[in-house]
């Protein structure tokens, strides 16, 4: 098997999901395209279907690992301003964060994220889409999500010039190894951590092609920065170009197989997009010419291995069932639409909850021992055996 990396804003699944998955492939019941939708295309189907069966054995222990970059020390929150604000592309904005005092801000690499505590008390991560060598701003963009928790909404709506945000980070769980040869693919607002990426390549003289795919070129962010990126170098002969704007209406959805086949043998593939797009590469990576990969989540990742079990609020309160497919979160904030959450994927904390009574399945990478023996709870990512009843503190 080849190396793939997961970073730390991906969570992996607990191990008994990893190994113990019997998904049968459904075609009369596709799984979503690249981008989670409902998708007609029955070779995508098959492909997404397969990876959501054979993904968790690539959770296995990895044969090589790529160098990384030391853990950064923990830093004090940093309270920065809104400098800039503006639509960068339909649904999306950026944003400037400064020091309101001018004081340069702590160095990143490619690939890093902030949190942003936002004015209404809500969680975010966003990756760094800027320069690293700026020292005076941090840039993000943001994607509106109708129908999310309402963070995406409170900035692209309530932010104004001059707001202050607490930022933690910059983190990087998703860190540029540098290797020589370079398959980068975004999908959608997955071009943030990625447009770094490439910039540092071309820096670096690497061998690069970066495929940026989404629904609308109208949709896209950093289109243009994208293409001035790719006329400052000569790509190599025979080649086609450093970058590569896919559009679902101009050409479809690509298929893993597709954009894997981009890459040149021995290249390192990074990934980052929806859920759906990084299964099915995991799925085609095998297959493919490239030697490594690294990927990026965004959004909570699949439920894997799970069971239907029930919740239950307060001693005397409300029953929820928890279906197979879907997180105790969601369901819990179906009833509770203020219960506060943010990586939806098992490392931030911010779902916390208290046990009362039950026994969970801990798949989360954030508590300790001692947190789980005393009743936590990451709704998010845990769950528990079939038939059983957690009782929540809620
Ligand atoms: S939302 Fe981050 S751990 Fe649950």
């Amino acid at each position: 098997m080849k190396k793939q990396s997961t970073p730390s804003r991906e969570t992996a699944p607990a191990p008994a999901a990893v190994f113990g998955r019997t998904t049968q492939l459904d075609v009369e019941n596709p799984p979503p395209d690249l981008y989670g939708r409902p998708q007609p295309d029955r070779f995508m189907r098959a492909v997404t279907a397969f990876g959501d069966t054979y993904t968790p054995a690539m959770g296995r222990p990895l044969l090589r690992r790529s160098p990384r970059l030391p853990a950064p020390r923990a830093r004090a929150p940093l309270s920065l301003v809104v400098t800039a604000h503006r639509a960068v592309a339909e649904g999306v904005v950026e944003l400037r964060l400064a020091d309101p005092s001018g004081d340069r801000l702590p160095g990143w690499q490619p690939g890093a994220h902030l949190r942003l505590t936002l004015p209404s008390g809500r969680e975010r991560h966003y990756s760094l889409c800027g320069d690293p060598a700026d020292r005076t701003s941090y840039r993000i963009a943001v994607r509106l999500i109708a129908d999310g928790g309402g963070g995406s909404r409170e900035i692209h709506q309530d932010l104004h010039l001059g707001a202050r945000l607490t930022v933690r980070g910059p983190r990087n769980g998703f860190a540029f190894c540098g290797e020589p040869k370079l398959l980068l693919l975004a999908g959608g607002i997955g071009i943030t951590p990625l447009l770094p990426m490439a910039r540092e390549a071309q820096r670096r003289g690497l061998d690069w092609h970066l495929v940026h795919a989404g629904r609308s070129e109208a949709s896209m962010p950093f289109t243009e920065e994208l293409r001035a990126l790719a006329a400052m170098g000569v790509p190599p002969a025979g080649s086609r170009g450093r970058v590569t704007i896919r559009t679902e209406d101009a050409g479809g959805v690509p298929t893993a197989a597709e954009l894997l086949s981009l890459a040149r043998p021995g290249s390192a593939v990074y990934c980052c997009g929806p859920a759906p797009m990084l299964a099915a590469v995991q799925a085609a990576f095998d297959a493919s010419p490239a030697t490594a990969l690294h990927f990026e989540r965004f959004g909570a990742a699949p439920v894997l291995d799970g069971r239907p079990f029930t919740l239950q609020l307060g001693a005397d309160g409300e029953r929820l069932p928890v279906p197979a497919d879907r997180s105790a979160l969601d369901v819990l904030r179906a009833a509770r639409p203020d219960l506060p959450y943010s990586c939806h994927q098992g490392f931030c904390g911010t779902c916390r909850v208290q046990l009362l009574a039950g026994t969970p399945e801990h798949r989360d990478r954030r508590l300790t021992a001692e947190e789980r023996a005393s009743g936590a709870l990451l709704p998010c990512v845990s769950r528990a055996a079939e038939g059983e009843t957690l009782v929540l503190e809620v």
